[in-house]
């Protein structure tokens, strides 16, 4: 990777001292489900600030619609989600972490429904769909396919009536703050931005980190416009190790229709009863997998990429003619069709894969702490082991609301002045001045539009479903000579700094991708076609290390 990637501490030159200070104990950066629940656990024990970049529900959590995944049902078991999560992780799940998370997902959900939860209902007892790799029906839904929104509106009217939580919407992340520039030095909090207050140093003896994942830097994507790989952007320039960055899930089923945006069909649907026919309306799922339609999302993936490249077609079908009462159960969807005049009834709808879920990022303990005193990640920010190479459905909102509680839980620990912090005992007018000194640039303009969609297209093409040395090879020279000229520019909008932080989480994805010379999970390689005991490990990069650290995959499962 060109030095630049690595020389640029922060995205802007500033002075601490000249900014106006916000002091906290806890700072929150993210409002979905993960970041509302370590903010609400967090103010249980400190004063907590939580910042999102948009509106408070501009999340993915708020786009979620299959559902959480737990055990719920006495004839399920933690062993049997246990074992499906492993399957579908190819050997690269962490099991105590995917066991402990899984264990901890009843109490998560009977919490979230003592706080007005509206789960879907069948009777008097949940509702529990199947979705892809799950042997079992143990899919928590609301609205149908309106679960993240449900949730999302649980956790902010939760969050909203929450003693000594403050919600800043509007405000943007440029960077986490630490007293030295080098690897090692503890985080403080972050320097934000917002339309009206303008750069602000909001100090933080905890921070966690929430922002969300990295969907936004493909050309096809389930994701909404908030998720631009911020967090680890800022991490890494920190100092943080982003682990497993190869892994990024692409969802099978998103709807296919020239010009529109790409809509998630839920993986629920298939659960219902929907097939997947190619262009001559035959299944091709059963020939693939015994799970057929139902085989973890990295096979139907697969297999949908197959079969276009195949038939020379745009796109696959899918027939959600077997479900029963669609516009009941996925009003959402029915919605969405209705708009391209598509009755799930009666019609066949065009599906093609689309990025959906960044597996890697930051590299958290099992209490989400990251390897920057001070700083935890939760979330699709972090990366726990806990998905492994692959992630299986509806594991990513149980894990968020799990990890969140634990992260706000732990988080007290900073509060301590004996704490392996940058303030020990530094009285609350905030701890020595930062300062950042960047150049102006000399070179000129920067079509930002240009670059964004240049970048998202050669992730699409080359870094995405099917990869091959040769072209990882190719990206990384052409973002090496994008990155000469991209971020040596000082911007002073959001826009700016998310083509940036996109430019640097492409770049360093690519990387990982390059290195992992085996096809494992949701990662595919031509020229390395099967998994290899060399690459079962996980991958960690850290700024200014040209190598990545190896860990081992803690599990009893061979492979
Ligand atoms: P998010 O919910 O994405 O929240 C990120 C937050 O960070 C936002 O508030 C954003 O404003 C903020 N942020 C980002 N950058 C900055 C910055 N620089 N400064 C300040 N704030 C910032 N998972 C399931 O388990 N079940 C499902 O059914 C399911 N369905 C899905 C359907 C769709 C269409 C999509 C896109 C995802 C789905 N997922 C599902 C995945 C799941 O929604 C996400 O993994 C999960 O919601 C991530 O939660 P989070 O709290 O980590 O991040
Ligand atoms: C879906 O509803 O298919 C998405 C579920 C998920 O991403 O976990």
């Amino acid at each position: 990777m060109h030095e630049i990637f690595d020389n640029r501490r922060y995205l802007i030159p500033f002075r601490s001292a000249l900014l106006p200070q916000i002091f906290t104990d806890v700072l929150v950066i993210g409002s979905g489900a993960a970041g509302l629940t370590a903010a609400i656990e967090a103010a249980e024990h400190s004063d907590v600030i939580l910042i999102s970049k948009g509106e408070l529900a501009a999340t993915n959590t708020a786009w979620a619609q299959g559902g959480i995944a737990a055990v719920l049902d006495p004839a399920d078991s933690t062993d049997s989600h246990t074992a499906d999560t492993l399957t579908a992780g190819a050997g690269l799940c962490d099991e105590a972490t995917a066991r402990r998370v899984i264990e901890q997902g009843p109490d998560a959900i009977r919490r979230l429904l003592d706080w007005g939860l509206r789960a879907d209902k069948d009777n008097d007892h949940i509702d529990l769909a199947r979705e892809g790799g799950h042997s079992a029906r143990r899919i928590l839904h609301c609205e149908g396919d309106a679960t993240g929104r449900e949730l999302e509106r649980c956790l902010i009217d939760r969050a909203v009536r929450t003693r000594n939580l403050r919600l800043f919407d509007h405000c943007f992340a440029l960077d986490l703050i630490t007293p030295g520039s080098e690897p090692g030095s503890p985080c403080m909090g972050a320097i934000t931005h917002h339309p009206r207050f303008g750069l602000q140093m909001i100090w933080a003896r905890a921070t966690i980190l929430a922002s969300g994942g990295a969907g936004m830097i493909w050309r096809e994507t389930t994701n909404p416009p908030v998720a631009t790989a911020d967090g680890p952007a800022m991490g890494y320039r920190a100092g943080a190790s982003l682990a497993d960055l190869a892994f990024m899930q692409f969802h099978p089923t998103t709807l296919y229709v020239a010009g529109a945006q790409r809509k998630l069909i839920s993986e629920a649907v298939r659960g219902e009863g929907a097939l997947l026919l190619d262009e001559s309306h035959r299944r091709f799922m059963p020939a693939v997998h015994d799970l057929a339609e139902l085989a973890p999302r990295d096979i139907v993936s697969r297999a949908i990429h197959e079969t276009v490249a195949r038939q020379g077609t745009p796109h696959v079908y899918l027939d959600a003619r077997p479900v029963k009462n669609f516009a009941q159960r996925f009003p959402g969807i029915a919605a969405d069709l209705a708009q391209y005049e598509i009755n799930p009834a009666k019609d066949l709808i065009p599906v093609n894969p689309a990025a959906h879920y960044t597996i890697g990022g930051l590299w958290v303990d099992a209490d989400a702490r990251s390897d920057v005193p001070g700083l935890y990640a939760v979330g699709e920010a972090a990366c726990t082991g806990l998905h492994g190479a692959n992630r299986l459905a509806s594991n990513s909102l149980l894990e968020a609301v799990v990890l969140g509680t634990a992260a706000g839980r732990v988080s007290q620990e900073m509060r301590s002045d004996t704490a392996d912090n940058a303030w020990g005992t530094a009285p609350r007018s905030g701890p020595a001045s930062v300062i950042s000194d960047i150049p102006i640039s000399d070179q000129g303009e920067l079509d930002l539009t240009d670059v964004r969609s240049s970048l998202r297209s050669t992730m699409w093409r080359n870094v995405a479903i099917h990869r091959s040395g040769s072209k990882l090879s190719d990206v990384q020279d052409m973002f090496d000579f994008w990155a000469r000229y991209t971020l040596d520019k000082i911007f002073d909008e959001p826009a700016g700094w998310e083509t940036q932080n996109m430019l640097l989480a492409g770049a360093l994805i690519t990387r990982s991708a390059s290195w992992r010379t085996e096809s494992r999970g949701c990662h595919a390689r031509a020229d390395f076609s099967e998994p290899t005991d060399a690459c079962r490990v996980h991958d960690l990069w850290r700024r200014t290390n040209p190598t990545p650290t190896i860990l081992p995959v803690l599990t009893s499962v061979p492979v």
